[in-house]
């Protein structure tokens, strides 16, 4: 009997404004959120990390939980108005820093037990085994991070039900099967229709096999996935699995991404002050000197530095627009070879690129509002949040047509009459060139066009962008939608 308010327990590795790096932790912070408005007891399980247990108030604590990989400690804290559950324990709560990965950027040797203990750790806290007196109906689990929750649920005699979304299929938790046994992880889940993924064990194949639904975060993402192109081996199972598996577009923050509210920017402006826009471009070239030049189109650039991100191909494009009057900013960090391929462009344009490596939350505001186009060139983009960003500050995302991509941006090609951006349709620099070409272009004729009464293309496009809805309210409904479809069948 499932009682009336359907009481969901959120599992994943990151969340805003605690623990990010990259847009999980942005959905994890704000879909909660629009799930109670739309009536949902919600609860999120999170990993107690040494940056999170640091900086918040002291959590709550509710006890020990003995699991077959240790003992954690679980405490409760608050985020703007929802239960986090913190799951702590030395490999989390001792070691600064990002969440997977050391200062020299290899992901720690330890994650498969690290989230194989916190999963086990969502599976008690899904079954009521904790002492909170609170029985989820559903449990939601994001990423190979949590992807064994669904797998180790169907072990037990009755359960919850399941949902996972998938962010991003290209990191899969993959560990060898030596690996495996030594956590002591269930045999019975070592079976080619289970775990086992080409003679090794992967995480997120736990949630992809075994829970109720599957879902990712954009509609084209969700076909893409089950083509051998974009598939990362699972497009088999995801196929077998078509009918459990569908594509909920992420909404944004609308309030953390407004720039007639923003306190990390120079000066606040909305649709009709555009014109101000203007002034956190020059904020923006002060602040990482670049000339101050309004004549200048800026590209900005704000990104994990992965291969996924077309960041190779922004060196290869931005360095061949020699002669034209452009600026480009970037702030990012990750793989070290793209950091050096960024650097060293830097050092060849001296004048004209600036590079911040690193994580910087106001640099981005910043870099979101001072920007005239936003990079975006990804070989594939399961949603992408930073064009949604782009759109609402009047920034023109300049993308591929791949996942959330393809579902958010219009060129004027698709349609002169919504356009909001530019769209190439494969991720190489050729085409990313002609088309930052093309964009610089058209920024030249609106420059000339400010001194006149005729408001430009581009002035058009940007006003298309900024009337966007994405809002969280939408998504949150889907997800209400599909939580129903399981919980009247389990
Ligand atoms: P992904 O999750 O694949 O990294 P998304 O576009 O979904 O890509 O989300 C990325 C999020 O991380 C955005 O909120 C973006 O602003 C943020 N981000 C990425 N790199 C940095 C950085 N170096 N500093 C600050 N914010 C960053
Ligand atoms: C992943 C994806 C990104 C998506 C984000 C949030 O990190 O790479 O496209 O927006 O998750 O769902």
């Amino acid at each position: 009997m499932i009682s009336q308010q359907l009481k969901i327990l959120f599992a994943c590795s990151e969340l805003t404004p605690w623990i990010k790096t990259g847009g999980l932790a942005d959905v994890c912070g704000s879909l909660p959120a629009a799930l109670k408005e739309a009536g949902k007891d919600v609860r999120i399980v999170l990993p107690g990390y040494h940056s999170v247990v640091q900086n918040i108030p002291a959590p709550e604590f509710i006890g020990l939980i003995e699991l077959p990989l240790g003992t954690v400690t679980l405490c409760r804290s608050e985020l703007q108005g929802i239960e986090v559950l913190l799951v702590s324990h030395e490999s989390f709560t001792n070691r600064p820093g990002n969440p997977y990965m050391s200062d020299a950027d290899r992901p720690w040797a330890d994650n498969p037990r690290r989230f194989a203990l916190f999963s086990q750790a969502a599976v008690e806290i899904a079954k009521d085994r904790t002492g909170l007196d609170w029985q989820p109906d559903i449990v939601h689990c994001h990423d190979w991070q949590t992807g064994l929750v669904p797998a180790l649920l169907t072990l037990e005699t009755t359960r919850p039900a399941t949902v996972f979304t998938i962010h991003n299929l290209a990191y899969q938790g993959n560990i060898t099967m030596a690996m495996y046994h030594e956590l002591n992880l269930p045999e019975e889940l070592i079976i080619q229709d289970g775990l086992e993924f080409w003679g090794q064990a992967s995480f997120i194949k736990g949630g992809i096999g075994y829970a109720d639904r599957i879902n990712t975060v954009s509609q084209t993402y969700a076909k893409e996935i089950t083509s051998k192109a974009f598939g990362c081996g699972m497009e088999g199972l995801l196929q077998h699995r078509g009918d459990k598996l569908s594509g909920i577009l992420n909404g944004v923050d609308t309030q953390t991404w407004n720039p007639a509210t923003d306190k990390h920017i120079a000066k606040t402006y909305s649709l009709n002050s555009i014109a101000d826009k203007a002034i956190n471009k020059e904020d923006l070239q002060k602040s990482i000197n670049l000339t101050v030049d309004p004549e200048a189109i800026v590209f900005g650039l704000i990104s994990r530095l992965a291969v996924q991100k077309g960041i190779d191909l922004i060196v290869d494009a931005i360095d061949k627009l020699e002669g034209q009057n452009f600026q480009l900013a970037v702030l990012g960090s990750g793989d070290s070879e793209l950091q050096a391929k960024l650097l060293a462009l830097k050092k060849k344009h001296p004048t004209r690129v600036a590079i911040e490596i690193g994580f910087n939350e106001t640099l981005s505001h910043k870099i979101e509002a001072g920007a005239d186009v936003f990079l975006m060139p990804s070989r594939y983009e399961p949603c992408g949040l930073n064009q949604m960003y782009s759109h609402r500050y009047g920034t023109l995302p300049l993308v591929t047509r791949v996942g959330g991509l393809a579902d958010t941006v219009i060129g004027l090609k698709d349609n002169p009459d919504t356009a909001n951006g530019f769209v190439i349709d494969s991720a190489n620099p050729v085409s990313l060139y002609q088309k930052l070409t093309e964009a610089t272009e058209l920024f030249q004729s609106h420059v000339k066009s400010l001194n006149t009464t005729d408001p430009s293309t581009w002035r058009k496009m940007q006003q298309n962008a900024m009337q966007a809805n994405y809002s969280w309210q939408e998504s949150a409904l889907r997800y209400c939608d599909l939580y129903a479809e399981i919980v009247s069948v389990s």
